[in-house]
């Protein structure tokens, strides 16, 4: 069973952060939070320790971890050929919701990175997470806590109950604040590839970027994707899900699937809730539905819910990566 400590300051639970970053200097696994969602991480730099993120998740072995920095001091030696468009995502971006996929150095074992010759770094600006990299003094290297395949975790108490068996220490702090996934993109060539979509996406990066392009992968079904872990089935309840534009369609369906005796909800808008038989508001705007997605998600499993039909959001970043994450957990209809 993992050790539960509760983290809520970064001074006044300065002892946690110090237990927490004993433990990943000796090899082993602890969930903490970060601004995104929470990762199960672990000494990037530690062969041994990466196998066991693997193995808490039952993750393929090619789908490549995120190495998640504390300070610039700290990138030097993870990275090679770092170019002015790197750098320039850095200082704009880091530290935040954003991983940079650069060519790895040696000291970045190849179960860090699936086997491939570049690595995505994360500065995370969540101060908890930062002051527990800083502490440990390794780069850290932390997919999301969830099993795989899974909703990631934004809330600690799925974290204790899917994972309390499978990790050394679990730190216990506040629901996640953006609750998506950070933007993955390739900073390797002359152009910027977003891998995975994110809070910061290309309407943000075009503002100070000319060459933004997005992994034709993501949107193709012909192409594979550049980021290994777009593949695979991802985000999924339990139940069956449905996304539609159209309020009408969404209101007949929900009829038809509780006239079958389904169990349904509908997920939508605060201003949508009232014309539902069983609609749950994500939030009454893009920020707070990103922040609620992966609970509500998750929620519908913990109620048994069988269907879930979900609204279409549009406008922005934030939105389309919401409509990333919606599109690759069910289905448009
Ligand atoms: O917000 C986040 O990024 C969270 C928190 C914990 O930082 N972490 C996270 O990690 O979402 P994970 O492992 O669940 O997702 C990492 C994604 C995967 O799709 C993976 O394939 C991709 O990033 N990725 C990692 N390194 C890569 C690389 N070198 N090249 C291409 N894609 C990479
Ligand atoms: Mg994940």
């Amino acid at each position: 069973m993992a050790i539960i400590l509760q983290v809520e300051d970064i001074v006044e639970d300065k002892t946690a952060i110090m237990q927490a970053a004993n433990a990943i200097k000796s090899g082993k696994t602890v969930i903490f939070p970060t601004e995104t969602v929470y990762g199960l991480g672990a000494n990037a730099l530690d062969e041994k320790a990466a196998e066991k993120i693997y193995r808490a998740k039952g993750r393929p072995s090619d789908n490549p971890l995120i190495v998640h920095i504390s300070d610039l001091d700290m990138l030097e030696e993870l990275v090679e050929d770092v170019n002015d468009q790197a750098k320039k995502l850095m200082e704009l971006f880091w530290p935040g919701p954003l991983t940079i996929v650069l060519n790895k150095s040696e000291k970045i074992p190849y179960s860090v990175t699936g086997g491939l010759d570049t690595v995505g770094i994360r500065m995370p600006s969540d101060k908890i997470a930062r002051a527990l990299i800083k502490e440990a003094g390794v780069p850290v290297a932390a997919p999301s806590a969830n099993l795989s395949g899974k909703p990631s975790i934004t809330d600690v108490e799925h974290a204790l109950r899917e994972m309390s068996d499978r990790v050394d220490m679990i730190l216990i702090s506040e629901s996640s604040e953006i609750g998506l996934e950070s933007t993955v993109i390739d900073a390797t060539g002359e152009e910027l590839v977003i891998l995975r979509p994110g809070k910061i996406g290309k309407n943000t990066l075009k503002k100070y970027f000319k060459n933004v392009k997005i992994d034709k992968g993501l949107t193709s079904k012909e192409v594979a994707p550049k980021s290994p872990g777009m593949k695979y089935t991802h985000y999924s309840p339990n139940a069956k899900v449905y996304i539609s534009e159209d309020i009408r369609k969404i209101r007949s369906m929900e009829e038809n699937f509780y006239n079958d005796g389904k169990k349904v909800r509908v997920l939508c808008e605060e201003d949508y809730v009232e014309v539902f038989r069983e609609g749950l508001s994500l939030g009454k705007n893009i920020e707070e539905i990103a922040r609620n997605l992966f609970t509500a998600l998750r929620q519908a499993d913990d109620d048994k819910i069988e269907i879930i039909i979900c609204q279409y959001f549009h406008g922005g970043d934030l939105a389309d990566a919401v409509m990333n994450r919606l599109l690759k957990a069910g289905e448009l209809i």
